[in-house]
């Protein structure tokens, strides 16, 4: 059986990820949708208890997909978790830029291939930090993101308004 590591951020996970997770649940055998505990990028918006609870819930129906995390690198974890592949999500041409230096850095350090799948075009512009800012300020996306993401973004929503005083 093929085990495909989807590895991200996630912060907060969008239809793009599921969209990427369904086609990788329908190719391989396993996937194991591994969140990252310290994104590179900045520090996340939503723990790594919350990246996790809202991607399992969002993947419930999924019978051979699993939610884990790791930290370090990544190739470290594939070697760990005896992977057969790392796949990713593109969703336009210059996301490949990127990729594929990652892709090709992955393999040097653990000899296991990159798979990208493309996402549907609905959704080559969306991101999470595009769905964040939308969100924060008013705007709906909620054809963007499951009902447990919409969900946990509201809490946050009103936690920080909370803070804010109101
Ligand atoms: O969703 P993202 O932020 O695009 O995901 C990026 C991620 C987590 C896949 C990438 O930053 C990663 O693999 N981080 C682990 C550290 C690592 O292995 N870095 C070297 C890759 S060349």
């Amino acid at each position: 059986m093929t085990r495909a590591i989807y590895p991200g951020s996630f912060d907060p996970p969008t239809f793009g990820h599921l969209d990427v997770i369904e086609r990788a649940a329908r190719a391989f055998g396993e996937v194991l949708v591994a969140v990252v505990v310290n994104p590179q990028k900045r520090r996340p918006m939503f723990t790594l208890e919350e990246r996790e609870r809202m991607l399992a819930e969002s993947t419930a129906q999924l019978s051979n997909v699993r939610v884990c995390h790791f930290r370090g690198l990544l190739a470290d974890f594939v070697r760990a978790e005896k992977a057969d592949v790392i796949v990713k999500g593109l969703r336009v041409v210059s996301d490949f830029e990127s990729e594929m230096s990652t892709a090709l850095m992955n393999r040097s350090l653990s000899d296991v291939d990159t798979f990208f799948l493309m996402s549907d075009q609905r959704y080559s512009f969306v991101s999470s930090s595009i769905v964040k800012e939308v969100f924060f300020l008013g705007g709906d996306v909620g054809a963007l993101v499951p009902d447990p993401v919409l969900r946990m973004m509201s809490v946050k929503r009103s936690e920080r308004s909370h803070r804010n005083g109101g």
